[in-house]
């Protein structure tokens, strides 16, 4: 069956058709990153007109690449939560009125189990349950991903999410927003011994993350040479940092899934896209004999591929939308199950 899936929740307005959840046959995505960037992050209310003056296009060049035209499309999926509340409705007013208009059924997907389900685009062989440890702009978290669409969230953070604390220390080293990538490229020419950055810890919750001390630590560190006028080397902070990010984040996964008993692990959200978190988690997974998966470079950050995808698994479940779809901003993967 073929899904046509539409994705607005932050600053990309994506659309893509994807047949039996797994093969993609156009993947679009219009990106309103550089205008944003003007401004150091989001701005909502440009977000929302871009999604609206953009959506036609990419749903029409979806069809046209997947060579596909609405008749040929079983089903419309559209991510309705998490996001910004004026982006996510630009995407489901729009596939409300494709749904309705063609008769096709609408399926509501949820932007993070979308990012889960990514896996299941490159990797058809991975199957719950497994442990998945999800790290995107607005989230960090470890979730249990019982079935298909059943999750238990089991660790999350108190304060920034992991994206957010690179993008963070990433404007406080000088690059332009959003600056993870930036991190990343950098790293690989910095020491990573060269700075010694705390492991914030959460009293009593194992699992749950904390960032603000790193965050708060890096921009002490970089503060403190410009007043002292000791230059400062920033490969070798973003590396020292991505080090510090990228073992908080496996130390915390690899206890969860010893404890709970999961010899297989996910990665998934736009810091999965990181290197050095690839890279420490391939070797603590293969040091304790766990397999992992982690979805292909090109569907890590938003697009609309991985709501395909996660909207067929979503339809065979027998989740539907009618026309009173609405967006909700903050929708946490265990509500979902209570449904
Ligand atoms: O999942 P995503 O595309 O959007 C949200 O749902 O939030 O994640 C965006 C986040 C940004 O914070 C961005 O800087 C980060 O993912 N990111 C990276 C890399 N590529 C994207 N962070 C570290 N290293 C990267 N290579
Ligand atoms: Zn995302």
């Amino acid at each position: 069956m073929k899904i046509l899936a539409i994705e607005s929740s932050c600053d990309e307005t994506a659309c893509a058709v994807v047949e039996d959840g797994v093969k993609v046959l156009s993947n679009i995505v219009a990106t309103q990153i550089a205008e944003h960037r003007l401004y150091g992050g989001v701005v909502p209310e440009i977000a929302s007109r871009r999604h609206a003056e953009n959506i036609c296009g990419v749903v029409g060049a979806a069809l046209e690449e997947a060579d596909c035209t609405l008749s040929d499309i079983d089903a419309i999926a559209v991510t309705y939560a998490p996001g910004l509340i004026g982006a996510l409705l630009v995407g489901i007013s729009f596939a409300k009125g494709l749904a309705m208009s063609a008769g096709k059924p609408l399926v509501p997907v949820h932007h993070i189990a979308g990012h889960i389900a990514a896996n299941y685009i490159s990797h058809p062989d991975l199957k719950p349950p497994y442990l998945c440890l999800v790290v995107s702009g607005g989230h960090s978290h470890i979730v249990e991903v019982l079935d298909y669409t059943k999750y238990r969230v089991i660790g999350r953070t108190h304060d920034d999410a992991a994206g957010e604390c690179f993008d963070k220390a990433a404007r406080t080293l000088g690059y332009e927003y959003p600056g993870g990538r930036f991190i990343d490229e950098a790293a690989k020419l910095g020491d990573p011994e060269a700075y010694k950055l705390p492991h914030p810890k959460v009293q009593g919750r194992e699992y749950d993350f904390s960032f603000s001390g790193l965050k708060t630590a890096v921009i002490n560190l970089v503060h403190n040479a410009g007043q002292k006028g000791v230059e400062i080397n920033r490969q070798d902070v973003a590396a020292s940092f991505q080090k510090t990010m990228s073992e908080i984040l496996v130390g915390k996964t690899m206890k969860a899934a010893q404890d709970l008993g999961y010899t297989t692990i996910g990665l998934a959200g736009g810091v999965s896209a990181n290197s050095g978190v690839r890279g420490a988690l391939r070797e603590a997974c293969e040091k304790r004999g766990f397999k992992l998966y982690m979805p292909e470079l090109k569907y890590c950050g938003d697009n609309a591929a991985m709501i395909g995808c996660q909207g067929y698994f979503d339809y065979l479940a027998g989740k539907r939308a009618d026309e009173s779809l609405n967006g909700i901003a903050t929708l946490s993967l265990d509500k979902l199950c209570e449904e």
